[in-house]
């Protein structure tokens, strides 16, 4: 872990580095008001993963999996980029930030600007149909309030996100891993770092030469070991100082 003021360490890094990717979990999206997925209020204190969260549960009581899928649609639905969002895309207009892989399936990266972004485990606008795969854009199909929503061949529809048992998609999963290989900083914001393989990727950029750098109000398992550079707080407001400090691009690190 670097000594030394961490906000200074990380805005020197961004600057003489420049090719920064960021990875994004549910914390970055909390200041938009979608609650994180654990802790206290997160998602699956309501709706134990188990018995909504995982493809077999899905397959076996649709009705059910969709009562957590609806409530998170809506939450969804309601918010807006925040601060942080912003601020990635204001990283990567000044040059230092080329692509966001996020394991958030809200949309919220792409609705604040952000031009390169690798949804990891996929994403609620469009429905999927688990008999027929014919896709539909989840406004035409889905309303608040009622059941499951059902394909024209009857089958259930299942939003396009990856559930609890079911494998990464190849593309974002080999990109967002040549992503990881190739950054030269690795700036991971707001996830608790608990599920496989999205928590490898930290690992797999640090390996390959990167510095990390990791943003949370609180400490994660990669703190202690993987992150070299922890800056501790919420998203928008580290994003911010960050930002208020960046030298320009290109400037060397030392
Ligand atoms: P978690 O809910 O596991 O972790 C959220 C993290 O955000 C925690 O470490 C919090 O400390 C941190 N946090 C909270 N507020 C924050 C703020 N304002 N700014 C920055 N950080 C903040 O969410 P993820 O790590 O994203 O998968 O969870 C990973 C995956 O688990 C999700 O993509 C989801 C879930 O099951 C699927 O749905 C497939």
């Amino acid at each position: 872990m670097a000594r030394g003021d961490p906000f200074q360490e990380a805005a020197r890094l961004l600057a003489g580095r420049r090719n920064a990717v960021a990875l994004t979990g549910a914390g970055i999206s909390v200041e938009s008001g979608i609650p994180a997925f654990r802790g206290t209020h997160g998602l699956w204190e309501k709706f134990p993963p188990m018995e909504y969260a995982t493809i077999g549960a899905f397959m076996r009581q649709p009705e059910k999996a969709w009562r957590m899928l609806s409530e998170l649609l809506s939450l969804c639905g309601g918010a807006s980029p925040n601060a942080a969002h912003a601020g990635l895309v204001e990283l990567e207009s000044r040059g230092v930030l080329r692509a966001v892989i996020t394991q958030n399936v809200d949309g919220l990266h792409q609705a604040a600007g952000s031009r390169r972004v690798i949804e990891y485990h996929g994403n609620m606008k469009e429905l999927v149909c688990i008999s027929c795969w014919k896709h539909f854009p989840t406004r035409e199909r889905w309303k608040a309030g009622e059941d499951a929503p059902r394909c024209e061949c009857g089958e259930v529809l299942k939003p396009n996100i990856v559930l609890f048992g079911e494998p990464i998609p190849w593309i974002p999963q080999e990109r967002a891993e040549e992503e990881a290989r190739t950054c030269g900083v690795l700036l991971v914001i707001g996830t608790s770092a608990q599920v496989a393989p999205a928590c490898d990727i930290p690992r797999i950029a640090k390996e390959a030469g990167a510095a990390v750098v990791e943003i949370n109000p609180e400490e994660t398992m990669l703190t202690g070991s993987v992150t070299d550079v922890y800056l501790p707080g919420k998203a928008s407001e580290v994003v911010g100082r960050v930002l208020g400090i960046l030298p320009p691009a290109g400037t060397p690190e030392n």
